[in-house]
């Protein structure tokens, strides 16, 4: 079956499916699975300690697939400066940037001229609408199901991706909860181009930094087993349920502001639970398509079988 869209053309790649920015996750096992698997693999250049160990990152990248692959720029207020990060992507000629978090311009600018392809992730219609101004070649724009970070106006994919798409006249991939080949198939029938997934590419035997409990957790949680913090510091992002996450509600019910939450909702206490292990002391970003997951597949068996469930699809309504 064809599977081109404009998002496919664009990426040159065989499926429209985008692994997401993972922080602190998606380094190159898993970003060249997703490429070899004929997706969109990313690595995420802010978990990198270095300028030197994004540029060998890449490589590494390169030394395992020669697939095109994505690097993305996570920006966020309290971010540290990104531009000697960036100036790796433009010199290892790198084929994707993805951006989010932040005022996209400056690297949309900075990247103008490059051969460089420059996708930004939103969460609300005005950020498309303003991306497609700034010279965006597309756009993925994550709705309320997501893990990590979300829009402050808690719209729900279905409303948001054809909302999206009728208001601007790039290539839109939608993104948050989807899993599966009926998600892949839903998003393109609300107009969308491609999928981007978050959760559901850690749950594969390629996230080799994910500890197993994280994973086990996201086969075992149900729909329900997560919830939204950082609300109240304008930045609502999806995690797994647990105490520590319950103490950060908490905390924030209380009133209490950054400098009180910024413990409990730091990177280092993001990296015990995911990278340890340690659930009773840490938090770990996932979305609400956790309910859907029951296996820890290869990146490859989850995008045949994606593949297969939406081909499957297509021959029950071409009947
Ligand atoms: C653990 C985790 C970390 C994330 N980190 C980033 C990031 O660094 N950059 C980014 O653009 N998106 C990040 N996201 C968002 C994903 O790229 C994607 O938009 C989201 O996961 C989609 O929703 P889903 O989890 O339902 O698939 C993260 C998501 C998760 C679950």
């Amino acid at each position: 079956m064809n599977w081109e869209t404009r998002v496919t053309k664009l990426l040159g790649i065989q499926y429209p499916i985008i692994q997401g920015g993972l922080a602190y996750l998606a380094y190159a096992d898993l970003a060249a699975a997703v490429s070899n698997a004929g997706g969109l693999g990313q690595i995420t250049a802010m978990s990198l300690p270095s300028p030197q160990a994004l540029r060998e990152e890449i490589q590494k990248v390169r030394s395992m697939t020669a697939k095109p692959f994505g690097v993305n720029y996570a920006i966020g207020q309290h971010g540290r400066p990104f531009e000697h990060m960036l100036e790796i992507a433009i010199e290892e000629n790198v084929p994707v940037v993805t951006m989010t978090g932040g005022n996209p311009t400056p690297i949309i600018k900075r990247l103008e001229g490059t051969s460089i392809k420059k996708l930004v992730l939103v969460a609300a219609r005005r950020q498309a609408e303003k991306a497609e101004e700034l010279g965006a070649d597309a756009v993925m724009v994550v709705g309320q199901e997501g893990g990590g970070h979300l829009g402050r106006a808690d719209i729900g994919t279905i409303v948001l991706v054809p909302q999206v798409v009728d208001a601007v006249s790039i290539p839109v991939i939608a993104s948050g909860g989807i899993g599966d080949g009926r998600g892949l198939m839903a998003a393109l029938s609300l107009g969308a181009e491609g999928i981007e997934m978050g959760t559901r590419f850690i749950a594969t035997q390629e996230c080799v930094h994910a500890h197993s409990l994280y994973k086990e957790a996201l086969v075992k949680g149900t729909e329900s087993d997560t919830v939204v913090i950082k609300r109240s510091l304008g930045a609502p992002a999806r995690v797994i349920r647990n105490g520590w996450t319950g103490q950060i509600l908490q905390l924030e019910q209380e009133g209490k502001g950054y400098e009180d939450l910024k413990e409990y909702i730091s990177g280092s206490a993001n990296r015990r639970y995911i990278y340890e292990g340690n659930e009773a002391e840490g938090f770990a970003w996932a979305g609400q398509v956790m309910g859907r997951i029951k296996d820890i597949p290869t990146v490859q068996e989850l995008t045949s079988r994606m593949i297969q469930e939406a081909e499957d699809i297509r021959m029950r309504w071409s009947k």
